[in-house]
This record gives C-alpha cells, structure tokens and sequence, in this order.
C-alpha cells in the first residue's frame, strides 16, 4: 500500500490535564470545528475521569477516544487501575500504551507493555503503542536499535489481530514537552526503520500507520506531516486548545 493510502492520525494526549468542564469544553469545540473530516482520523485522548464526558461530547461525530492507559486483566485485586473491560464498557474504542512517561516514571516494563498491547487487541480496542529513546541513547547512536527493540519485545506473537487496529507512535523522550521538536529526517529515519521492523515481525506493515510524537506544534506539524513514513502525529501540549489542535488537524502538506 503506498504511502498516500494510509490514512492519517492526529491524535492528542491530554495527560493528566483538565476538569471535567475543560474536557467538555474542548471536546465541544473539535467536535465543532473537525468532528465531520472523512479523509483523517481524530482522536481524543482525555484522563479516565473525562472519557464519559468526551465520548459523550463527541457523539455523532467522527472523532474517536482513546485512553491514556490500562492493565491487561479484566479484573481483581489491581487497586487503582482500569481493565480493558472497562473501556469497553464505557464505549472506548482505542487506548494509547507504552507511553514514555509510563515507562519511565511510572516503571512500565516491555513485559508489561507486551501483556497490555495483547490484552487491549483481545478486547477489540485499538492500540496506539509508544516508542522512543532517550537523549544518551541517542546521544550514543543507539536509537534505532532501543526503538527497533522497543516495538518487537511489544508485539512480539502477535498476528492478525494486529490488522487494522494497531498504531505505533514514535515519540523520542527529548522532544517530549520539551519544545525541541525531531527534524523530519530524525523522525522519518526512525519511522523507517519501525517499519521494516513491524515487516520483520510479519506484520503489515505497509497498512499500519506510524505516529510522530515529541513538541508537534501548528508551526511544525506540515513539514513533519510530509514525510512518507510519518502517517500522523500524537500531540501533548498542543492538543489542549482548540485552535493549536485544529491548525494540527488541519496540516497542510
Ligand atoms: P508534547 O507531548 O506534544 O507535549 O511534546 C507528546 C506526547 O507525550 O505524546
């Protein structure tokens, strides 16, 4: 599948931000202004206390939600976390995982991240799996080898049920909330080579969309949106405001 067929991504990662009004607020508002595009994906990534209320918000639209995060079983003695049933329950569709600051501050393993993308998969939620290095890693040219690592200890034994609903964001740990965005050529060298990585796996990997993630601003996102690997882009900060994510949305490339 050529590159151009692959439809694109923008997705945005709330974090741990908002009430519940700001939620609806913002919901409201990109429901407005590009809830009905048809040749892009919208995704809304809000905590869990907001997702009811966004999914609600969003509601006849063609935006979807995603969560932030969730443990692979469907229930039992896990105090404080949310299984994929839950999810289900409340009518999410796609959950993002492996984020760098689950990996890193919250001490998510690959093992961890593996059961997890396998779990979300079983339940039919869609998967936006994170990778990224760090700045030593990159630093000591070890960046395609921790991505390449990053992506098959997470989907390794995976198969069909990978078709359709997996996305993988590369998202290098430096750029993140930094406001030092990837050059195109960083992030499409990356992407390239996540790809060749999914084809090794046995996976689709010309049908499987790959995210750039890391500063993606309104003043950035078309030159990144440009390269042939780069199918959309997970945002932080800017997906917070609805001009900043509807000028993202709305790249021109
Ligand atoms: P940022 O965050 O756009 O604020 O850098 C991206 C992310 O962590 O997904």
């Amino acid at each position: 599948m050529a590159a151009a067929k692959r439809k694109k991504i923008l997705a945005g990662n709330w974090k741990m931000h908002g009430t519940l009004a700001d939620a609806r607020a913002l919901a409201r508002g990109l429901a407005e202004r590009v809830g009905k595009l048809e040749d892009r994906e919208v995704v809304l990534g809000p905590p869990f206390t907001a997702l009811a209320a966004v999914l609600e918000a969003v509601k006849g639209t063609r935006i979807t939600v995603a969560a932030q995060n969730m443990h692979w079983e469907e229930k039992g003695a896990f105090t404080g976390e949310v299984s994929p049933l839950m999810l289900r329950d409340l009518g999410v569709q796609q959950v993002i995982l492996g984020h760098s600051e689950r990996r890193e501050i919250f001490g998510e393993s690959d093992e961890w991240i593996q059961k997890k993308v396998a779990s979300a998969l079983a339940h039919d939620l869609a998967v936006i799996l994170c990778v990224g290095e760090t700045l030593a890693q990159r630093d000591a040219g070890e960046t395609l080898k921790v991505v390449s690592g990053q992506v098959e200890a997470a989907l390794r034994g995976l198969g069909a049920e990978a078709k359709g609903r997996l996305t993988v964001a590369y998202e290098p740990v430096w750029a993140i909330g930094t406001g030092r965005v990837a050059t195109r050529e960083q992030a499409q060298e990356a992407h390239a080579e996540i790809r060749a990585c999914l084809k090794g796996l046995g996976l689709p990997a010309d049908e499987i969309r790959i995210l750039y993630g890391g500063s993606v601003k309104p003043d950035n996102v078309d030159g990144l949106m440009a390269e042939p690997d780069i199918d959309g882009a997970l945002v932080g900060g800017a997906s917070l405001e609805v001009e900043s994510f509807t000028r993202i949305v709305e790249y021109r490339a």
